[in-house]
């Protein structure tokens, strides 16, 4: 099997004024400076992304968006794109996230149309994809993910190693504290790098990197990262405190 390295990324979601932030960002620079073999991520607001770069700059500490605009420039007020993105200092960028689709009118092909606009501008992107808990009650959690997945990705060239991200986070365990058990991960990762794999050989779906999302905590990411198809987690609520991010970074 291939030798993923694990990513773990928070999601500070609407949270942190600029000064917030640059003090969280600070802190938790310090906290991991001992990492290795483990690349961490944190995705601030748009209006802290420029000052939280500067602060983790040659730190273990990479940079992500929430989110991404698909032109490059334009009359589109209140959009980002991907240049605007790189130039205050982004490698990746979230894309898809379940609020966006839940609150935003997000659809699979607003999601592709970013994640076509970030693979083409080099930025990572990480394209969630999750099912309701009404889905997984009628049973429907492999083909909603069968098409998040197959329309997220269509018509992208994805040949390098690394390029992309994947986070799974059942809607139902976001920020309400139920994980999803480690058996009911296990499963869908792997189906999710099998459908990776038909669409884009074996070599890719070996590389591509499956994030665990959903109330991922100090206490259960353990488990989670032992997890053979688990490359990483997305965290929301335990991201915001550096203590307790910095413990779920340090999970082995
Ligand atoms: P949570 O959020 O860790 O607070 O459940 C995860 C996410 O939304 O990415």
């Amino acid at each position: 099997m291939e030798h993923r390295v694990p990513l773990i990324a928070g999601n500070w979601k609407m949270f942190k004024t600029c000064s917030e932030a640059v003090d969280s960002a600070t802190r938790l620079a310090d906290l991991v400076s001992d990492i290795e073999n483990v690349d961490i991520m944190i995705a601030p607001t748009f209006t802290s992304l420029a000052v939280v770069s500067d602060i983790i700059l040659n730190t273990k500490i990479d940079l992500g968006a929430q989110n991404i605009f698909w032109e490059k420039e334009g009359a589109f007020t209140g959009e980002i794109s991907a240049p605007m993105l790189l130039s205050a200092g982004c490698q990746y960028v979230i894309i898809g996230h379940s609020e966006r689709r839940q609150y935003f009118g997000e659809t699979d092909e607003t999601v592709n149309q970013r994640m076509r606009a970030a693979n083409s501008s080099g930025l990572i992107p990480i394209l969630c994809v999750g099912e309701t808990e009404t889905h997984r009650d009628e049973k429907k959690t492999f083909s909603v993910l069968d098409k998040q997945i197959e329309k997220g990705l269509e018509g992208l060239t994805l040949d390098e190693q690394h390029s992309l991200v994947i986070a799974y986070e059942p809607v139902w365990a976001i920020g309400t504290g139920k994980t999803a058990t480690p058996d009911q991960v296990q499963e869908v990762h792997a189906f999710l790098r099998d459908l990776v794999g038909k669409k884009f050989g074996n070599s890719l779906a070996n590389a591509t990197r499956i994030l665990y999302g959903g109330s991922v905590k100090p206490d259960n990411v353990s488990e989670l990262m032992a997890l053979p198809d688990v490359d990483g987690a997305l965290v929301g609520g335990a991201s915001l405190q550096p203590d307790s991010f910095s413990k779920i970074i340090h999970y082995s």
